[in-house]
């Protein structure tokens, strides 16, 4: 069985920075709150004109000038959003930016864990032998469905795209994983479609609406992540015949610094083996883990051969940790 290696990453360049300071304006906040609550700092936001289909295509197209890869080798890409351009998806228009003409491309939807979902689904289209090369991409513009009056969420959230490059190997380089789901706590964290009823004909009515801004119960949220994410860490860890000892660098989907100190606190790796560019980012949903990646490995941080627990966290309710070696 083919296995799977980790040959490139990149991640997009947001210009537009929002501070803490400048939400104090919009809301009633401070930075004290905001960033000893979650140790957010700043988060950049897209340009109006920006789409996330351009903003994954950039992340996209650094990952692979990294991996030294044409677009045109490339097989599959995996665009993992909650906030496409087009709900009939935007692989699609990711695929024709960066000219990757032979890639099938779709987007896939997990929230929050959306890109160790696709990162582990398409390291199965390589292990089957299909594909031989696969970009994952993570990106979401969360600002466009941001509640701006609610303090309580639009201090939480950033834009942001992150992207790797999945290549088929000798050597299998993703040591195990493990996802899961909770449906049944779908209602803590929410971006629902809201629908009215608009009567078409006789006895006729159809359904239209529109989607609504994110809903959260915060404290769920936060007790959710600090008791389910170091367990799936430790299953994936289990089925990769690994323990906490053999992480190298821990990089969890940058939600809230405290969750990150709590997570690391249980698996007992030290703080400073914990990736976490909280601070400059804030929530970038499923751009946030690729994200740190490429920021520990173009700062130098994370060289060919480390361990990495990764692990996403969000809305559906899913969560699920892939452990891999870069390289
Ligand atoms: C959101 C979160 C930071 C809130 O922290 P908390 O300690 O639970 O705070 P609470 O919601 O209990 O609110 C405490 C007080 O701060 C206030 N508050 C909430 N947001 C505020 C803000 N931005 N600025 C100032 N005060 C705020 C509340 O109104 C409340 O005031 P009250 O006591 O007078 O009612 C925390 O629950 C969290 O991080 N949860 C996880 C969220 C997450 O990561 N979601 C995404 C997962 S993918």
């Amino acid at each position: 069985m083919p296995g799977v290696a980790l040959v490139g990453s990149g991640s997009a360049r947001l210009p537009g920075t929002l501070t803490n300071d400048d939400l104090s304006r919009v809301v009633d906040t401070t930075d004290e709150w905001i960033s000893t609550r979650t140790g957010i700092r700043a988060r950049h936001l897209a340009a109006p004109e920006e789409s996330l289909a351009s903003l994954a295509a950039q992340a996209g197209r650094a990952a692979l000038e990294m991996a030294q890869i044409a677009p045109e080798a490339v097989d599959m890409i995996l665009l993992a959003t909650s906030t496409p351009d087009d709900l009939f998806g935007s692989a699609g228009q990711v695929q024709a930016e960066l000219g990757a003409s032979r890639a099938v491309a779709f987007d896939l939807t997990a929230a929050c864990s959306g890109f160790v979902f696709a990162l582990v689904t398409a390291a199965q289209y390589i292990r089957t032998g299909a594909f031989q090369t696969v970009l994952v991409i993570g990106a979401d513009v969360l600002s466009r469905w941001t509640d701006w009056s609610d303090r309580t969420t639009c201090v939480l959230f950033g834009d942001g795209a992150g992207a790797v490059v999945l290549k088929a190997s000798e050597q299998d380089n993703l040591l195990g994983f493990q996802l899961c789901s909770d449906g049944s706590m779908n209602g803590v964290l929410r971006l629902p479609y809201q629908a009215q009823s608009a009567p078409l004909t006789e006895g006729i009515a159809v359904q239209q609406g529109t989607f609504t801004p994110i809903t959260m119960n915060g404290r769920e949220v936060y007790k959710f992540a600090v008791s389910r994410v170091p367990e799936v860490i430790e299953k994936a860890l289990f089925r990769a015949n690994l323990t906490t000892a053999d992480i190298d660098w821990l990089i969890l989907h940058q939600a809230n610094q405290r969750i990150l100190d709590a997570v690391a606190q249980r698996l007992k790796v030290p703080s400073e083996r914990v990736v976490s560019n909280m601070a400059q980012h804030g929530n970038t949903s499923a751009a946030s883990v690729p994200l740190a990646l490429d920021e520990a490995v173009r700062a130098g941080y994370i060289k060919p051969g480390d361990t990495i627990a990764t692990a996403g966290f969000g809305a559906g309710l899913t969560w699920g940790s892939a452990i891999v070696k870069w390289g």
